[in-house]
């Protein structure tokens, strides 16, 4: 859609959403904040750059190096290193879990050029810029010298031909973001995004780079604006202010990011029912609407694992309120829905509506835990509810109180929350949708301003929301955050916000989960169908078998739409959704083993395939873990379509058929699958009925291994976890742990032969229907026909 027409779409849109009051508030806010922005003194002064280095001298784990125009500190860490550049304000290490440990390298210098070398790893500095070496003496990167404007940076990083970078959060871009400009500041797009969109509402400065010999992730420890301009040879990465501080992880993705995550912290377990379907919609406005809706997924048979209320549940919009006389039982209903496994969710906005006599805001006030401007005056910006003040989250007071009242709403039954709006969002007529910078923030005592904060309000109302449920005894929150910032992963869940309904935002949705995967947020999904529009029976069927493969499994739509319950598209969309429902139900036993995965190596569930292939560049297909390939339809009519296989064997999940890579291989896609492909060598472990089934898919040699990791579901009671290892007929089961067994034995089902049955001790057992079920084992044998 052309720049203007969008323009005019979305003003539509909010004169919609907003209304005449609304829209005025807007208005008065959007001059507001361009009136305190101008206040706000623009750095005058030139860009200077550093100066040849001058001296060095040795710190713990690396060096401390002297430039005419400021400071670099080296230093070297288990895999990687840490650069920091100043002066310059380093940020509160909100992004960082554990401080690495240091190595101690050895350093040697003379004539302007010294040489640090720890850990296998060489760093070069000297007149020309910083070189990064490995082992072999191969360069991995080369930076010119940076250059500073008052306290803020930028540098130029080489780029070598075919180098591709990934990263950068939540984008509606390509996913190797080499060719483009990119600003990264958190941002409510408004409503609805296509596949082309400036930042969205999760961006992080975090570049992962792959080229031939070997690639490198970065990660820029600095919250402020940042601009990337990457459409040349060389990379300019400049900050709006702060301290020029990165850290280095060189490594082939995988491992670069296990680095990554091991420094910024990696996922907890999530609670089991989170891998389950979701259903929210903006707009279900009472209790017998929601019951209504919930009995829906009974009657048709649609497994329903949560339900989320929107802002609809709320007296006025206002956060901490139930609107008592349209949902008089909530504490009733939520028993009520748990009783049918059902969980429910609650959406929670930052604003608090700035209302004398509201109690939150008056204990806000009274503590002290909202914004200000300078000089102390409360800043108030127009949200869903009217104005409101926002809570300071970067002060541990502010994170208490909000603290508290989640309690509150804890009290009510529910588990879990979704946190919305948190960019900030602020709504105003034009320009930037968020607080105005001059805004105070605490920044755990060393006081600043939005500039600095403002990427990480995301990130800390989360923490603050996760840090009071667990300590209210929540041993496993489930929450979800629209924005957030480096170290969103420990506390929370990611979605990919208000897209729009089309086929093109569905493809683009594809790569951002990838992408956001690569940038060390690997829960995350988007609003099935799209957010904002009317999708088509088969858009809709094509967006829920996609989503039915990504961590987030959550239908929702706008309030401005046409309802879109599954059975609202009739025969035989309806059964072929619940055809998928079933299937992602099946797959807990695997997810649950990949989000087990996650928390120990820190790799996302979905992954591109460049994970087993280095060509693996498709957009349009993933991975999920290592042992499924999905490649959804993102075209309308399309009923075939060639998939990108990397190396080695792989079975068509619907037909078997063996087929192999690398290259592309022609698949049926007919509106009942999309095309599906398990990896020759993978055992996957699938829910079928009450019991555990594994799914053999010997590859050459007959070889076929997995794992499954199970516990109770929730809480920090013992685990399990079983390995699964098949070798010429005779498979191998190991399993430790305290958690017992759940199921009764275990069954098999073999693909690309036909089993006759299994031999465990002097015990044969037959199969049944494809089915061979077997008592626990340690060591079993395989009898196939033929
Ligand atoms: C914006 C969110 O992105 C959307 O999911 C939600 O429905 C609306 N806010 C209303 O709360």
């Amino acid at each position: 859609m052309k720049p203007g027409l969008r323009f005019w779409q979305r003003a539509l849109q909010a004169l919609r959403f907003l209304g005449p009051e609304g829209t005025r508030r807007a208005l008065l806010y959007a001059l507001l904040r361009d009136s305190w922005n101008r206040k706000e003194p623009a750095p005058k002064s030139p860009w200077r750059p550093v100066g040849p280095p001058q001296a060095v001298a040795a710190i713990p784990g690396g060096g401390r190096f002297l430039f005419p125009e400021g400071e670099l500190e080296a230093v070297f860490l288990e895999g990687g290193l840490r650069l920091t550049w100043t002066p310059g304000r380093l940020p509160p290490p909100y992004a960082i879990e554990k401080a690495p440990a240091l190595l101690e390298p050895e350093r040697e210098g003379e004539g302007g050029r010294f040489v640090l070398r720890a850990g296998g790893l060489r760093l070069e500095v000297g007149p020309e810029g910083l070189l990064f070496l490995d082992e072999r003496g191969r360069v991995w990167r080369r930076e010119a010298l940076p250059e500073r404007q008052g306290e803020a940076w930028r540098h130029r990083v080489d780029l070598a031909p075919g180098e591709r970078l990934h990263g950068l959060g939540g984008v509606a871009a390509p996913l190797d973001r080499r060719g483009r400009a990119y600003r990264l500041w958190n941002r409510d797009v408004g409503g609805s995004y296509g596949p082309e969109e400036g930042p969205l509402y999760l961006t992080l400065p975090l570049l992962l780079s792959r080229k031939p010999g070997g690639g490198y992730l970065v990660f820029y420890e600095n919250p402020y604006e940042a601009s990337l301009d990457l459409r040349g040879e060389a990379a300019l990465v400049a900050f709006a202010g702060g301290a020029l501080r990165y850290y280095l992880f060189p490594g082939k993705p995988q491992e670069a990011l296990a680095a990554y995550t091991a420094l910024t912290g990696r996922p907890p377990l999530p609670p089991r029912f989170a891998l389950g379907l979701h259903f929210a919609r903006w707009g279900l406005r009472t209790e017998e609407e929601v019951r209504e809706v919930v009995e829906g997924f009974f009657a048709h048979d649609l497994p329903l694992s949560a339900l989320h209320l929107d802002i609809d549940y709320m007296d006025g919009h206002r956060v901490f309120t139930v609107d008592r006389g349209r949902f008089p039982h909530l504490e009733g209903l939520v028993r009520d829905l748990e009783g049918r496994g059902v969980r429910t969710v609650l959406i929670l906005d930052p604003g608090v509506k700035a209302e004398a006599g509201f109690p939150p805001f008056e204990s806000g006030l009274r503590e002290g835990v909202f914004c200000t401007l300078p000089g102390g005056r409360l800043l108030k910006a127009p949200v869903w509810p009217g104005w409101c003040a926002f809570p300071d989250f970067t002060s541990p007071k502010a994170r208490a109180w909000w603290g508290e009242r989640c309690g509150e709403l804890l009290a009510l039954g529910v588990q879990g929350f979704w946190l919305d709006m948190n960019e900030p969002a602020a709504f105003a007529a034009w320009g930037d949708p968020t607080l105005p910078k001059p805004t105070r923030h605490a920044l755990e005592g060393q006081e600043g301003d939005h500039r600095e904060a403002h990427n990480l309000y995301g990130l800390l109302m989360a923490r603050a929301t996760h840090e009071a449920l667990r300590a209210r005894g929540v041993a496993r929150p489930f929450l979800f955050s629209r924005s957030g910032w480096a170290g969103l992963a420990r506390y929370a869940w990611n979605w990919t916000g208000d897209v729009e309904s089309s086929w093109e935002a569905l493809r683009r949705t594809v790569g951002i989960v990838l992408g956001l995967g690569l940038s060390g947020v690997p829960y995350t999904g988007s609003d099935i169908g799209g957010f904002s529009g009317h999708p088509s029976p088969e858009l809709f069927l094509r967006w829920f078998q996609a989503a039915a493969f990504m961590p987030f499994f959550r239908l929702h739509s706008a309030i401005s739409t046409p309802r879109r319950e599954p059975w609202r598209f009739g025969e035989p969309v309806l059964s072929i959704l619940r055809n998928f429902a079933r299937l992602r139900q099946a797959l807990i036993p695997y997810l649950y083993t990949l989000a087990w995965e996650a928390r120990e190596k820190g790799y996302p569930l979905v992954r591109p395939l460049f994970f087993l292939d280095p060509e693996g560049e498709a957009e349009d297909a993933f991975l999920l873990g290592d042992a499924l390939l999905v490649a959804p339809v993102v075209e309308e009519g399309v009923r075939h379509r060639l998939v990108p296989l990397p190396r080695g064997l792989w079975y068509d999940f619907w037909s078997h058929r063996l087929v192999e890579g690398p290259g592309e291989v022609f698949a049926e896609a007919p509106l009942e699958r999309i095309p599906l492909f398990v990896r020759a060598g993978a055992a996957l472990p699938l829910a079928e009925g009450e019991g555990l089934v594994l799914h053999l898919y010997p590859g050459p040699e007959g070889r076929a291994e997995g794992v499954l990791y199970w516990d109770e579901g929730d809480g920090e009671g013992p685990s399990r976890l079983d390995r699964f290892l098949l070798e010429g007929g005779r498979l191998l089961w190991q399993g430790e742990g305290a958690y017992p067994w759940p199921w009764e034995g275990l069954g098999l089902r073999l693909h690309g032969a036909r089993l006759k049955g299994g031999r465990v001790g002097d015990a044969f057992y037959p199969v049944q229907d494809g089915l061979l079920r077997l008592p626990p084992f340690l060591e079993a044998f395989l009898e196939v026909e033929g």
